[in-house]
């Protein structure tokens, strides 16, 4: 199959890459300021994805069987930094691509987020549940997803994803690497109690999108998360425990939802996801919190500081 992939050079794209790569798929990577190696490319393009005109001529000129929308201003924080930046790749982007897949009868998956939920309740969100977003993030996620159903119903596949675990290229992406990050910096990590997630590995995930580029049929908004729902304080003492570092070394203070309730007010509590109708379908299963540490790898710029606890 030959599949466009945006945000070659992200954490979900990069294990997207490798995923396809072992599958001998033919892929072309799209990465935008990152210059570092990307493994599992056939071919890399560097590309600013909010210039409209030479995306399209970059697809017309692979013609793929699938594309995958990896891209993306994928932090809330940084999208309140640069809503219009954001806007242009996390809402006009998708909408460009559904439009190209139409054209080009290509099948399209796209990567949303949990976080068009308001995480005010303890049962998990189906994909029948209205979204209800708390942040900018989230509310251009659900645009998103909108335009993409509407652009492109019958080719395209939305994933919903959780906070996500994994080893990204540059290192400095993921939860554990920001964690390791802060803590070679000497900081300490303040982590919620009360803050619910079920996460997953950009590997895992980037296998789930793999199968929906290779199951046509398969349309519509969908959910993919880990087997275990963890607050985000336990989470981080799994992730210490699991590189073997002491609490001296890498400190974790403990916060509720009410210490801070101006920055709360916009955080989910608990972000739980029902998995029907894909788990039902995909060989792909998700994976215990124990089997997604067992994949994690300490990022080149924390190696020396982690060997020295
Ligand atoms: N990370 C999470 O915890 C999480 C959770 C749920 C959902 N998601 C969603 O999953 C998807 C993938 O997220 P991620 O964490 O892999 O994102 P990421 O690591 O931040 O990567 C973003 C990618 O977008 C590319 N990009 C940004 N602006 C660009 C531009 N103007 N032109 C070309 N490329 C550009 C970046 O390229 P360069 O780095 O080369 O510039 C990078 O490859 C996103 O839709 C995100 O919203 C992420």
């Amino acid at each position: 199959m030959r599949i466009f992939l945006t945000g070659a050079s992200g954490l979900v794209g990069s294990a997207f890459a490798r995923a396809s790569a072992r599958r001998g798929h033919t892929l072309t990577g799209i990465v935008g300021n990152f210059s570092g190696d990307v493994p599992g490319l056939s071919s890399r393009r560097p590309l600013d994805l909010t210039d409209e005109s030479a995306l399209s001529s970059a697809l017309l000129d692979v013609f793929p069987d699938a594309i995958v929308n990896c891209a993306a201003v994928s932090e809330p924080a940084t999208v309140d930094q640069d809503p219009a930046r954001a806007q242009a790749l996390n809402v006009a982007l998708p909408a460009a691509l559904a439009r190209l897949a139409h054209h080009l009868s290509a099948r399209l998956v796209h990567v949303s987020s949990e976080q068009v939920f308001d995480g005010t309740r303890s049962l998990p969100y189906t994909v029948a549940d209205l979204p209800a977003p708390l942040n900018l993030y989230g509310r251009q996620k659900v645009a998103s997803e909108q335009l993409v159903r509407a652009l492109a119903p019958e080719f395209s596949a939305v994933v919903r994803a959780p906070l996500l675990m994994g080893n990204s290229p540059g290192g400095r992406r993921s939860l554990h690497e920001r964690l390791l990050g802060d803590w070679t910096a000497g900081k300490t990590a303040r982590l919620y109690l009360d803050e619910y997630r079920q996460p997953c590995t950009a590997e895992n995930l980037a296998e789930v999108l793999l199968e929906l580029c290779e199951r046509p049929e398969c349309r519509g908004t969908f959910h993919w998360a880990g087997a275990d729902l963890i607050s985000r304080h336990a989470l981080g003492l799994a992730l210490r425990s699991h590189f073997n570092l002491s609490p001296e070394r890498a400190p974790i203070v403990a916060v509720r939802r009410t210490d801070q309730p101006e920055i709360s007010k916009n955080r989910q509590a608990c972000l739980a996801l029902d998995l029907a109708p894909l788990l039902g379908v995909l060989k792909t299963r998700p994976q215990t919190l124990a089997e997604q540490l067992a994949e994690l790898h300490v990022p080149p710029a924390c190696q020396d500081w982690c060997l020295k606890s």
